[in-house]
């Protein structure tokens, strides 16, 4: 007897709708009409079954905490910067795991079932991160949590920092992190690069750094970053977050850069929400976006992800941890509206995602993890387009999450309609 079959599910790459049948947390087949059967079953009814959403960017140590202990009045990245330390004074491990479990149930709830958090290690007593431990091995049976040892003021600017990413990396943290564009020099920024690139090397370790998360066009430490790579062999082991100067960088440059990026494998992080409010603040009309540039990196065969970066906290007042708004804010502010384009939104949010965290076992194949969600929508760009009902979530064949669809009523003066927003038929 199986787990689960999900009967009659629009999967990407087939072409008409098959059953997902699982047992002891794994995939066992995928086909049209399997004739089997199981504990629970679900009928899809030709909606939309995409392996879990992928955040490959964020910072749960600051997150609900809007407000506290002052709101950012000016929305800037500085003042934002300063609420943060205020902040960092006030963290108790019990309330940086209440409010990351309160953000956790929200992902849950919105599909995303992996996560790459930083968190900072510029505190002498390391309380984020004794938090987010605890959290990452009480929540393990639902989200892949990755911890990104992060020194917020600089690797080498912030006195004590090497020391404390060490002791944050024997603690248990799984990635190393950076900030090269905030050390005091140019130099410096190359310095920690190098520093961080042997310590991943020496320790097994991967990488993500924030990279060059500037306007400034000639902050380029993508190009250190990826000699590094390719000195010590890190290829496909090492995130490049933010890359926002490269929106503004010379044109001829990108071109000798992109390949440089490829041939190193490096995985991008673009957290299109925080990006399109930060960045361009000093300018004048017109104002920059600050994004690094997607459509180029992906047509260069570099991997992409996206990340939402902040939910309610310091530096983002709104959000609900919804990946598919972040693809839909991405979509918009890169301007990837070609048909391709819209289908990469949601690679960046799933697949790509899962490339960037290097998870095993990810999709929806046979031998993979039983984890999927069933969406009120047809196909990824319905998906896209409405960030519909996630009618199921489902974790090692366990359903863990469970949202009633959406069914609105208009009434008119002669008769009754049912919305839900989904197109039923081709236009003819
Ligand atoms: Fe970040």
């Amino acid at each position: 007897m199986l787990d689960l079959i999900v009967r009659r599910a629009n999967v990407i790459h087939h072409k008409t709708p098959v059953d997902i049948t699982c047992k002891d947390g794994k995939i066992v087949e995928i086909a049209a009409n399997i004739e089997a059967q199981a504990i629970r079953e679900i009928d899809a009814a030709g909606r939309l079954v995409t392996p879990p959403f992928v955040d490959s960017h964020f910072h749960m140590d600051a997150t609900m905490s809007l407000g506290f202990p002052r709101m950012n009045i000016s929305g800037t990245l500085f003042e934002g910067i300063e609420v943060w330390d205020e902040l960092k004074s006030h963290l108790t491990v019990e309330k940086v795991k209440e409010r990351a479990l309160e953000l956790l149930n929200w992902s849950i709830a919105r599909g995303t079932l992996a996560i790459r958090t930083h968190v900072d290690i510029c505190d002498p007593n390391l309380i984020a991160v004794d938090a987010l431990l605890e959290v990452r091995e009480e929540m393990k049976a639902y989200v892949d949590m990755q911890l990104v040892a992060f020194p917020q003021d600089g690797y080498l600017r912030s006195q004590g920092a090497v020391e404390l990413l060490a002791k944050a990396l024997e603690k248990g943290v799984d990635v190393i992190g950076g900030i090269p564009h905030f050390e005091r020099t140019m130099a410096d920024g190359t310095a920690s690069i190098k520093a961080l690139c042997e310590l991943a090397t020496k320790r097994g370790l991967l990488v993500d750094m924030h990279c060059d998360e500037t306007d400034d066009p000639l902050s380029r430490h993508i190009e250190t970053l990826t000699y590094e790579i390719q000195r010590l062999g890190l290829q496909g082991r090492v995130a490049a977050s933010h890359l926002t100067s490269m929106h503004s960088m010379d044109n001829y440059y990108v071109t000798k850069l992109l390949p440089l990026m490829a041939e190193a494998q490096v995985n991008c992080v673009c957290n299109p929400h925080i990006n399109i409010v930060v960045q361009g603040r000093q300018d004048n009309y017109p104002k920059r976006r600050g994004l690094m540039r997607v459509p180029e990196l992906i047509e260069s065969g570099i991997n992409v992800s996206f990340g939402h970066d902040c939910v309610m906290d310091p530096w983002y007042p709104l959000g609900t941890h919804d990946m598919l708004e972040v693809a839909h804010v991405g979509l918009h502010c890169l301007q990837m509206t070609g048909v391709e384009q819209i289908r990469a939104m949601f690679d960046c949010i799933t697949k790509a995602g899962a490339q960037t965290l290097c998870l095993e076992k990810y999709g929806l194949e046979p031998g993979c993890f039983a984890d999927m969600v069933i969406l009120q929508a047809a196909d990824p760009v319905e998906a896209i387009r409405l960030q519909p009902t996630r009618l199921y979530v489902i974790r090692r064949g366990e359903v863990i999450a469970e949202t009633a669809p959406l069914s609105v009523r208009v009434m008119l003066e002669n008769k009754e309609v049912e919305v839900d927003f989904t197109r039923q038929d081709q236009p003819g």
